[in-house]
């Protein structure tokens, strides 16, 4: 079974039996180290001549379990491409094991300049320092992205977020990863929000790929996690399993665990969030309160063409600007009562926060602004729910705004 050639959905569900072939749930490994049935065979692990799990902090079945099952996901078109991902503890740990595997003193990173708060502030508080140059720039354009290369010339690597966090701008992939691989550089995207049941970036030329498990491929809110794969094996098993080793940012058995169990009903999940957000956005387009809604399934989104060519989905998480500003936006927070003011995205519920007080607040109000990310913007991550009940609640909402 574990041989069979499986469909997407069918890997999110079925498990490797291999680490215990009695149970059919994988248990949870809750052990810290592993043991071994001689020295022998303790001598020839350590020396690497033989594969067997050591310490928790370097690998564990839980771990593994769902290493496989996503790289398998996002490789699904190209069964033969090699690909090796390994999972971190957060999203945030992934993306800082990226950067500090990839880069060095010396080198650029162009990052995207609409992307996650503390991506931003990562690569200002963390990366900078350390004598890497870095440049936000707009990616709807590929003219000043190829300009800033040639001008630095050591651009060693581009980073993306598409769809974005929050202004859900996208950008063409293919372009990019041909773009820096004519310059000797690395393409990486942040597949958070489409996941790879929307979106599978290997499929554009891209290099790396991040995720922040704790959103939607997770899908319940019960666990932190992040994931980083790319197609250099060599270098993911040599300097990417270096900084996860190192720096110990393991996702523990339980989370690993719960991570498991969310991503078996990844695709249904998948296509309510999608149907249920483009209801939510027809109805918030049409309404008086709002001047823009952000949402790549509506014909008025500048990235709706390019987002159908990328992904097989429009996604579940949109926003939407007050007309009346930071107030209307505060006051609408304040009146919901279905939806759930959080700062997180891509749960079964409907969630709603505001990026300007919350999510973005560490950004420069400058680059902020400049991103797009207006005071007034509320993102929301449409749930699958009953769709008439999120609609309901953000109408009656609207009434004291
Ligand atoms: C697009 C995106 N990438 C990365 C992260 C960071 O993930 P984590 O919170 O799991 O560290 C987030 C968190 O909201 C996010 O929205």
């Amino acid at each position: 079974m574990d041989k069979m050639r499986k469909k997407f959905d069918s890997i999110c569900v079925k498990d490797s039996s291999k680490y215990a072939p009695f149970s059919h749930t994988p248990p949870i490994f809750a052990s810290s180290t592993f043991i071994y049935e001689s020295p022998e065979k303790a001598i020839e692990v350590f020396k690497g001549n033989e594969k067997a799990f050591i310490y928790g902090r370097w690998s564990h079945p839980n771990v593994e379990l769902v290493e496989e099952k996503l790289e398998a996901l996002e490789s699904i078109d190209y069964p033969d491409l090699k690909v090796k991902g390994f999972l971190f503890s957060t999203g945030m740990a992934a993306i800082a094991a990226l950067f500090h595997s990839v880069l060095k003193p010396g080198d650029t990173i162009i990052a995207q300049a609409s992307i996650y708060g503390s991506t931003v502030e990562l690569l200002n508080a963390l990366i900078k320092p350390l004598g890497i140059e870095v440049m936000f720039i707009d990616f709807d354009d590929i003219a000043p992205v190829e300009s800033s290369i040639k001008a630095s010339k050591n651009v060693r690597l581009l980073y993306a977020e598409t769809p974005s966090n929050p202004t859900l701008s996208c950008c063409d992939l293919r372009a990019l990863s041909d773009l820096a691989h004519r310059y000797g550089a690395q393409m990486s995207v942040d597949n958070t929000f489409a996941t790879p049941c929307l979106q599978r970036p290997f499929n554009f030329g891209v290099d790396f790929i991040v995720h922040s498990t704790t959103k939607f491929l997770n899908g319940h809110g019960n666990a932190l996690g992040g994931f980083l794969i790319g197609k250099d094996v060599a270098f993911m098993t040599s300097a990417v399993w270096l900084q996860r080793k190192l720096n110990g940012a393991m996702l523990s058995p339980f989370d690993a665990w719960l991570l498991n169990n969310g991503l078996k009903t990844l695709s249904l999940r998948m296509d309510k969030h999608c149907s249920n957000a483009m209801q939510v956005a027809n109805f918030l387009e049409q309404h008086v309160a709002v001047s823009k809604c952000n949402y790549l399934g509506l014909r008025s989104s500048a990235y709706h063409e390019l987002s159908k060519q990328q992904m097989t989905g429009f996604g579940g998480v949109l926003s939407f600007v007050l007309k009346d500003g930071m107030e209307a936006g505060i006051r609408l927070m304040k009146n919901v009562q279905f939806c759930t003011l959080t700062a997180s995205l891509g749960t079964a519920d409907t969630l709603i926060q505001h990026p300007a007080s919350m999510t973005h607040s560490n950004m420069p109000k400058a680059q902020r602004e400049a991103s797009g990310i207006s005071d007034g913007m509320i993102r929301l991550s449409v749930g699958i729910e009953n769709v008439e009940d999120i609609i309901d609640d953000l109408a009656q909402a609207f009434h004291s705004v």
